[in-house]
């Protein structure tokens, strides 16, 4: 997600907000800008691509002053360039945001007819543009007015053009804290940026708006009164600052997942119905298709696997799931009323970009569902529906499939709707189940400690099995793919009711075998395959609803689920399956967030 740094003192500030962005590009970036008091005006210089090309860019046109906000940004709304970098303003400001305004396409129309004009493609131009149009004086106020505006979640740093040396802030949803050193203060996304000059620092509550001058720092709470913050002291070092406090990066997405469904999900939902017209894809793009083709590869691939069976249950529609390295090899039937949809968490793996191409060429219209903004398949698709994970650090990807999984409900809605399978009513229902089951989430990352303990007993397991039916399959094989992948425990994922076609055969006493039954209406039928296994001697962790009632000597060990339609079940199940994963490999001295010969985006065939 996007860094924002601004400072105000004694010293330059160019060289300070560049080290504090240098120290913020862990979170993934690709663009930057700083603007900065400077010769009685705010100077803006801002670039495409790595900090280099800004600090270049400042060489040739640099500013003194010691008052300035910096920014690098994770695209969101708008690609990778010069003119949707932040900061972004208007003659009387200047502002970095980071987060989502999910109501800009609303406040943009609303100001174009008061008058403004729009030069890029972020919900942040038109974030500094209903600032502009709220002030009138007082930076507080209209601070506080503009947030009442605007829905989402966002982290402001401000600067207001006749008010030179001082800094503003507010925030809600996304984080932003102050700190103060004798050389000035400072404004943050995570005290990371600016370790090296302070370790003092307060928060800020949603809502709260700051005012940093050189040597002060006024809070006023969201009623408007000036309140006292508690200052605190980072005993982080800046390896933990970026890990949030978390040991790995794989850890904190994990945890990151309830806020990353929220960022993408809502902004498609306008009165309760799903909706991509905000992505470019007006309503009524699904209802000619015939045939939806899913290719991707490893996780991704599983997150297709759901989206199938979600949109061929909602929309009646038929689905295929292809592996992109076997899709573009057996030279495959497409018409172009086939609509192919590419899924890839960073944009750029080769065979899965190889896979659009030959869709492309064969007519097919592609709709890629990425994370990264911008990237090579993000460009080349027809249409693009993103993620909003922010960046994914850790090479097993965990809030990317989740997120995934989000906009291929809302797609398999939207179709359902478009086919007539749904009324608008039924649609509202199924959205309201998401978005609840969404809420549910933050449920299950509470039971970490739990199966920490459980993964702990997988500590010397050579081989392992998981096996699930209907939803719960392709579940069981991203659950596989986690656990190989980062704990290099040997496992298989296999259809529950495969197993006794042969593979049974190496169930044997104390054999671990993850049962997935989560699937309300296909239980029975799950737990007699628990039984088979149980009759050979195998170790059972069931994970299912806390409202079933299984035998207690089918399981060692049992996951509950919060309750949700057996259609949402993947987005509970996954987490307990990921968190297996990541406590079984740390407990072998795995190195979890960067598993050997593995890299974050495969760009090789
Ligand atoms: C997931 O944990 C793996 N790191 C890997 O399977 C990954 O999902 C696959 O390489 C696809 O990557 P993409 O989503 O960036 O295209």
């Amino acid at each position: 997600m996007c860094g924002i740094v601004g400072f105000t003192g004694v010293a330059g500030a160019v060289g300070i907000l560049m080290e504090g962005l240098g120290n913020l590009e862990y979170r993934g970036y690709d663009s930057a800008g700083v603007s900065v008091f400077s010769e009685g005006k705010i100077r803006t210089v801002k670039a495409r691509g790595r900090l280099q090309n800004l600090a270049d860019r400042l060489k040739e046109s640099p500013l003194e002053g010691s008052c300035g906000i910096g920014h690098t940004r994770w695209a969101t709304h708008g690609e990778p360039s010069d003119i949707n970098a932040h900061p972004h303003g208007t003659e009387k400001l200047s502002l970095v945001h980071n987060g989502i305004i999910e109501n800009y396409v609303e406040l943009r129309e609303m100001l174009k007819e008061k008058g403004y004009s729009f030069v890029s493609q972020t919900d942040t131009e038109v974030a500094a543009k209903v600032l502009d149009f709220c002030y009138e004086g007082d930076p507080a106020a209209a601070i506080r007015r503009a947030s009442g505006m605007m829905e989402g979640a966002f982290a402001f740093g401000i600067l207001f053009a006749d008010r030179p040396g001082e800094i503003y802030a507010v925030r809600r949803g996304s984080p932003l804290i102050a700190a103060l050193s004798p050389e000035g203060n400072f404004i943050t996304s995570d005290v990371t940026a600016v370790l090296r000059h302070t370790r003092r620092y307060f928060t800020l509550e949603p809502e709260e708006i700051v005012r940093l001058t050189a040597d002060s720092a006024v809070v006023w709470g969201a009623d408007g009164k000036e309140i006292q913050k508690e200052i605190l002291t980072a005993d982080w070092n800046v390896e933990q600052a970026q890990k949030g406090g978390f040991p790995h990066f794989m850890l904190k997405e994990i945890f990151e997942q309830p806020q990353a469904l929220d960022s993408t999900i809502h902004p498609r939902v306008h009165t309760g119905l799903p909706s991509f017209a905000s992505d470019g894809i007006p309503d009524g793009f699904f209802r000619d298709i015939d045939r939806v083709q899913v290719i991707a590869c490893g996780t991704a691939m599983h997150a297709g696997m759901v989206g199938r069976m979600v949109i061929e249950k909602l929309a009646r529609l038929p689905v295929d799931v292809d592996i992109a390295s076997e899709f573009r090899y057996r030279d495959p039937i497409l018409t172009p009323r086939h609509l192919v949809v590419v899924v890839s968490q960073s944009g750029e793996t080769a065979d899965t970009l190889a896979a659009l191409r030959l869709a492309k060429d064969r007519g097919c219209p592609v709709l890629a569902i990425v994370n990264v903004a911008g990237s090579t398949i993000a460009r080349e698709a027809d249409h693009v529906l993103y993620t909003f994970a922010g960046p994914e650090i850790a090479v097993a990807s965990t809030k990317a499939y989740s997120v995934q999984l989000g906009v291929l409900y809302l797609m398999g809605i939207r179709i359902a709707l478009e086919k007539g399978q749904v009324s608008e009513e039924e649609a509202r229902a199924l959205i309201s189940g998401l978005l609840d089951t969404v809420e549910k989430t933050k449920k299950c990352l509470e039971m970490a400690e739990p199966i920490r303990k459980i993964a702990e007993t997988y500590r010397e397991t050579g081989s392992l099995f998981f096996i699930g039916r209907g939803f719960d399959y392709p579940l069981c094989c991203e659950g596989s793919l986690k656990l190989k992948e980062i704990s290099y425990i040997h496992c298989e994922a296999y259809a529950a009711g495969e197993l006794k076609h042969g593979t049974i055969s190496l169930i044997t006493p104390g054999v671990p075998v993850v049962a997935l039954a989560t699937q309300g209406a296909l239980l029975p039928k799950t737990l007699s395959n628990v039984k088979e296994v149980r009759a050979r001697g195998a170790s059972v962790l069931l994970i299912c609803r806390e409202s079933a009632h299984p035998e207690e000597d089918l399981f060692a060990h049992r996951i509950s689920l919060p309750e949700a339609d057996d259609l949402f079940m993947p987005l509970l199940s996954v987490i307990p399956l990921q968190l297996l994963s990541y406590y079984a490999a740390v407990c072998r001295g795995c190195d979890v967030d960067k598993p050997r010969n593995l890299a974050k985006s495969v760009t090789v065939e």
